[in-house]
């Protein structure tokens, strides 16, 4: 991954010197550009006519805008690489951190090969660097693949130095320490949605878990698995049913962190279907092509623990990852089949397909025994949250205030999370004959179907959200602002705020 560090001269030598750059309008309409804060010392060296250069290229400084320069005077870096940060906000005000993060990750990506860039956008106070930080260090991930080695290959970006000369340089280079850990959890995430499931599987997911707690070295971190046995001895029905098609069987893992200061206890579960063929109500083929995505949630909730462990946060956090393969093995579930979830309820499968919800139905009673005072699971949960929503999450609950909160921390840390009823008339949709409630129900408001199923297994009186992050958890399309192509690590920014507020009694 991308280094990050500080530095007061953003003068040094590098391959590039990144700078700001606002489009502007006066009064009568004319167009032209600004130089954003942070620009003074390149623009100095430039003989005070950065901003005429850039005018003169035919910049505009609109969000994610490139324009390249030949550096001059006492720059030291081979190029000056001017960024568009979009409007220009008002005299006295700062940029919205969001087209911060965004520039900075735009800039960061084009970057791809080079050694050292100096990041001189407006970084004075301690959130724009740690918006600067962020989106360097979310904009310079690219999955790098099973390649065979080639000379020529371009790796990331590899060191990035912010520069900061405001007056408050402890809170700055603080903000800069949490960007990074938050940074590099989300884009442990995107590698671990990246990997293909030949190499990423219920047991070598539960591996990796074990060896980054391992690596991270903190006591207050401890990781417990159940294997197929396990599983079974403990009646996990759920998680069985849907690994029993495969040839990889299905694990359930917790991972408890433990803070002697905390006052509030978080509980996460994902989704962590390493591939989902359908099972024997087989996908057609091309819907397939991105189901290696369909662990995002439980790449989520585990990256998230891991961040708050990493930055001591004072909450206590314990994440359930539901794994397992679902494929229409000899083995496999059949669709009327009536299994015994963990916690004593039965399912009817009637769509081996709608197997997300089953194996977070385990974890979520699990998870209940817990008594965590909020209980979050996040899931790639349904194809209907993609349509109504695309790249934006849906959170359902069954507490309308937690629900506004998800949404707006989400909002707080660039993330896009929107707020999805539980109709109560639907809830009739999946009651069954022959079990106490099938896994399918009405296909219209298919989301709020799946929620409502998943609501079902949620301990009495424990404040509870879903996160159905179908659309937005993997990117099939090109890399946009701080979102790579491939797997994204949707969630793990918003989880890590939550839990921070949470433990700062917010
Ligand atoms: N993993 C899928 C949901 C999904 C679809 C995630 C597209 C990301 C992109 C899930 O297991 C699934 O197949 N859901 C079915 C449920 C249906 C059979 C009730 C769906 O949404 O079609
Ligand atoms: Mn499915
Ligand atoms: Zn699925």
């Amino acid at each position: 991954m991308t280094s990050i560090s500080l530095t007061a001269a953003a003068t040094g030598k590098a391959d590039a010197v990144v700078v700001g750059v606002y489009a502007t309008e006066t009064a009568k309409g004319a167009k032209g550009v600004a130089l954003a804060p942070g620009a003074e010392a390149v623009d100095a060296a430039y003989g005070g006519s950065l901003r005429k250069a850039l005018d003169l290229l035919g910049a505009a400084g609109s969000e994610g805008e490139l324009t390249k320069l030949p550096a001059q005077g006492d720059v030291k870096a081979a190029v000056i690489l001017a960024v568009g940060l979009g409007k220009e906000p008002a005299k006295g005000e700062g940029p919205g951190t969001d087209a911060l993060r965004r520039a900075a990750a735009v800039a960061a990506r084009s970057l791809t090969g080079k050694g050292k860039a100096v990041f001189a956008l407006p970084a004075a106070d301690a959130d724009q660097a740690g918006a600067v930080a962020t989106g360097v260090l979310l904009g310079a991930y690219a999955y790098q693949g099973l390649k065979a080695p080639k000379k020529d290959a371009k790796g990331p970006l590899a060191e990035a130095v912010v520069a900061s000369s405001g007056a408050k340089q402890a809170a700055v280079k603080r903000a800069v320490e949490r960007a990074g850990t938050v940074s590099g959890a989300v884009n442990l995430a995107r590698d671990l949605i990246n990997t293909p499931p030949s190499h990423l599987y219920p047991k070598t997911f539960a591996e990796r878990v074990q060896t980054e707690v391992k690596d991270a070295g903190i006591a207050a971190l401890t990781v417990e698995v159940l294997d197929e046995k396990a599983l079974a001895k403990g009646g996990y029905g759920g998680i069985m049913g849907i690994g029993q098609g495969s040839a990889k069987p299905p694990r359930l893992v917790r991972l408890a962190y433990r803070h002697p200061k905390a006052k509030k206890h978080l509980a996460l579960v994902g989704k962590g279907i390493t591939f989902d063929t359908g099972g024997i109500s087989l996908k057609p083929s091309n819907a397939m092509d991105t189901m290696k995505s369909d662990m995002s949630g439980a790449a989520a909730v585990f990256a998230a623990t891991l961040a708050v462990a990493k930055e001591e946060v004072p909450v206590n956090v314990t994440a359930y990852m539901s794994l397992a393969e679902n494929m229409p093995g000899g083995g496999a579930v059949k669709v009327s089949d009536v299994i015994t979830m963990y916690g004593g309820k039965t399912v009817e499968i009637m769509n081996t397909d709608a197997e997300g919800r089953v194996v977070m139905a385990d974890a979520l009673v699990r998870a209940s025994e817990d008594k965590p005072d909020v209980l979050l699971d996040v899931a790639t949960l349904t194809g209907a949250q993609v349509l109504a929503l695309d790249r934006l999450s849906a959170v359902m609950g069954n507490d309308d205030e937690l629900r506004t909160r998800i949404v707006d921390t989400a909002k707080a840390t660039g993330e896009e999370m929107w707020p999805m009823p539980l109709p109560e008339y639907l809830r009739e949709t999946i009651d069954t004959q022959s079990a106490d409630l099938s896994n399918m129900g009405s296909r219209m408001g298919g989301m709020l179907v799946a929620g409502l199923f998943l609501r079902e297994f949620v301990g009495a009186g424990i404040p509870w959200a879903h996160l159905d992050i179908a659309g937005a958890s993997f990117n099939d399309k090109g890399a946009y602002g701080d979102t790579p192509k491939g797997g994204t690590g949707a969630a793990v920014r918003t989880l890590v705020k939550l839990a921070e507020d949470l433990a700062a009694g917010k």
